[in-house]
């Protein structure tokens, strides 16, 4: 335990704290209740995706990491080529706008709504810049109300062609800790599709995949056992 706390100690005096931030910056980076990131991570590839947004959202919430907003134009390109017009409402927040955003919501709305609908600051993907809430011409009010519509219809069969995935599903409140968020969707690069097709939330998708690579290390070590 010793050695480890040292070991702890001399990676934070030593790695400078860029190539900390790095350890947050894989697309896959699972954000939840359970996996907070600190209040000075920003992310270091801030960029404006080049798509229409809604009336009045601020500039610095209109960003998301370089990766993810060149997806995202496409995705919005291709959306209006099928006569989808997807508007962006809310993408990166830092911490402190989280933080804002979460204890005027629990003012406002109680701690039972928030729980279900609010990340407490650290916690929200939004922080990632990996995340975005988007909406349709009269559907900009992040309610459920968007998954009666054609565009949702849309998002859930082509998201993942883009490399997005709807983060927070229908009934996938015991998983993700959140209610239906038919609005907001989650770059995640290629393996979407993968996530996407197996119909699992990030955090169940994960959960295969912790208990796939726990069964190859027991079978290989079944395999490399000398017998006998
Ligand atoms: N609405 C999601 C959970 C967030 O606040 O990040
Ligand atoms: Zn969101």
């Amino acid at each position: 335990m010793r050695r480890f706390l040292a070991a702890l100690l001399l990676w934070a005096l030593i790695l400078p704290a860029a190539a900390q931030a790095k350890v947050y910056e894989s697309t896959m980076i699972l954000v939840n209740k359970q996996n907070s990131l600190p209040s000075d991570y920003v992310p270091g590839d801030l960029s404006r995706p080049n798509v229409t947004y809604a009336p009045g959202v601020p500039e610095s919430r209109k960003q998301m990491r370089e990766e993810a907003a060149r997806a995202l134009e496409a995705m919005f390109s291709a959306a209006l080529e099928d006569g989808i017009g997807f508007m962006a409402i809310s993408g990166y927040r830092s911490y402190w706008t989280q933080h804002d955003i979460y204890y005027t919501r629990l003012k406002e709305a109680g701690e039972a709504h928030v729980s279900l609908y609010v990340a407490q600051p650290g916690k929200s993907e939004h922080q990632t810049g990996l995340a975005m809430d988007l909406g349709i011409e009269g559907y900009l009010d992040l309610s459920e109300r968007f998954a009666d519509t054609d565009a949702y219809r849309w998002l859930s069969e082509h998201a993942h062609e883009y490399g997005f995935i709807i983060r927070y599903p229908q009934d996938g409140v015991e998983e993700t800790g959140y209610a239906f968020e038919p609005w907001h969707v989650r770059y995640l690069g290629v393996q979407a599709a993968d996530v996407w097709a197996r119909g699992l939330t990030l955090e169940a998708w994960y959960r295969q995949k912790l208990a796939a690579s726990h069964l190859l290390r027991k079978r290989s070590f079944r395999l490399y056992k000398p017998l006998g």
